[in-house]
């Protein structure tokens, strides 16, 4: 597949304008992780463990926001650890860590809270996506969302956070929450930048909306390889325009043709544009090329999702050396936090 280098970085994982060494990022362990996760977040994480001390969340507290079966969430986070690991995260150059195993994550939140203004919240769109995707639950958790994000993210006096697109504002906010404490309490935290590859934003197998677990339409880094073909053929949408096979078609429209952008060679590509475009092959065809390529790049992960789901007992020592790594981080910056805000009566 064509490589996800972080905008403005080299191969080997260096991001232009990063100066300092930790970056943070993190996943919600709510479901299983389709390719959009992959392509937007996770391959690139990959390079950049080569050059900084990353540390990875999965952030179970996040995953609260939307009603869940307790007896599910172990699970989930099972998931969500080994699809990091089996897309090449490699436990010995970054730290994977459970969020709700370092409780300075919460307590920083609250702090933070105090200096963030309540329009600041009011105006972050995924709020307001939220609101509007689960009417029956807008609970304070997806309010004070990105609150806790800035705290994920500030705890480890981070410089950068590799994202998908959609974590922009969140981003944003972030930066604006560190100004706000740093204004009242004295310059402490760092304002991290966002990292967004070059495929931060993919479209789904509808040809219109976001790749997202709540959209059905997604295809999932453990699908088996049949499902794929069959969503592809089926479900994924191409030139609305070019209804008969004899139709020329217009690529620059067609999503199936962006995804060739992820995942097949550029003579692929171009190939398929001048195919497309005289009719030379149907849409069928097209899809057997991008299913293959698929394929081929999922095949490697999928062998070591199914190695790891044998090793639970390894999985879940890396989950908790990470996680204790990663508290000894946080519980330094608390106490320093709670030097410069005055709350060291008992100390
Ligand atoms: P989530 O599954 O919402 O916790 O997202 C985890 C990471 O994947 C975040 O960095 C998102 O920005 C990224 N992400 C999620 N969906 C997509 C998508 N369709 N395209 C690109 N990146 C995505
Ligand atoms: N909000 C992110 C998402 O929905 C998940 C997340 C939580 C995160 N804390 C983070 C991402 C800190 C980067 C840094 O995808």
């Amino acid at each position: 597949m064509t490589a996800n280098t972080p905008t403005t970085g080299d191969s080997k994982g260096s991001v232009t304008g990063v100066t300092g060494r930790r970056i943070f990022s993190g996943i919600q362990p709510s479901g299983r992780l389709h390719i959009g996760n992959y392509l937007g977040a996770i391959s690139q994480f990959v390079p950049l463990q080569e050059e900084y001390d990353c540390i990875f969340g999965i952030v179970d507290l996040h995953a609260m926001t939307q009603i869940y079966k307790s007896k599910e969430m172990s699970q989930r986070i099972i998931n969500a650890a080994v699809n990091y690991l089996a897309c090449g995260l490699d436990p010995n150059k970054a730290t994977l860590m459970l969020q709700s195993g370092v409780q300075e994550h919460a307590e920083l939140a609250w702090i933070l809270a105090t200096v963030t203004p309540l329009p600041w919240i009011q105006r972050v769109p995924t709020f307001k996506e939220k609101a509007r995707q689960q009417p029956d639950n807008v609970n304070m958790g997806l309010f004070n969302y990105p609150v806790l994000m800035a705290a994920d993210i500030l705890i480890y006096k981070s410089v950068a956070v590799p994202v998908g697109e959609d974590q922009r504002p969140h981003l944003e906010l972030t930066r604006e929450i560190a100004r706000a404490f740093n204004a009242r309490f004295g310059s402490f935290f760092p304002e991290p930048r966002e990292i967004i590859g070059s495929q931060a934003r993919v479209i789904g197998l509808d040809g219109k909306n976001r790749m997202s677990k709540s959209l059905d339409n997604c295809i999932y880094l453990d699908d088996e390889p049949d499902v794929i073909r069959e969503k592809i053929n089926k479900q994924g949408v191409t030139d609305p325009a070019r209804v008969k096979r004899t139709d020329p078609g217009n690529p620059s429209i067609c999503n199936i043709f962006t995804w060739h952008g992820f995942f097949s060679s550029k003579e692929e590509q171009a190939y398929c544009a001048k195919e497309c475009r005289v009719a030379g092959f149907g849409c069928l065809d097209c899809k057997a090329i991008l299913i293959k390529n698929i394929l081929e790049l999922l095949a490697p992960i999928q062998e070591r999702q199914k190695e790891l789901m044998a090793n639970l007992d390894k999985v879940q020592e890396i989950i908790r050396d990470g996680t204790e790594r990663a508290r000894k981080i946080a519980q330094e910056t608390m106490k320093e936090v709670r030097e410069i805000t005055g709350l060291t009566y008992l100390i």
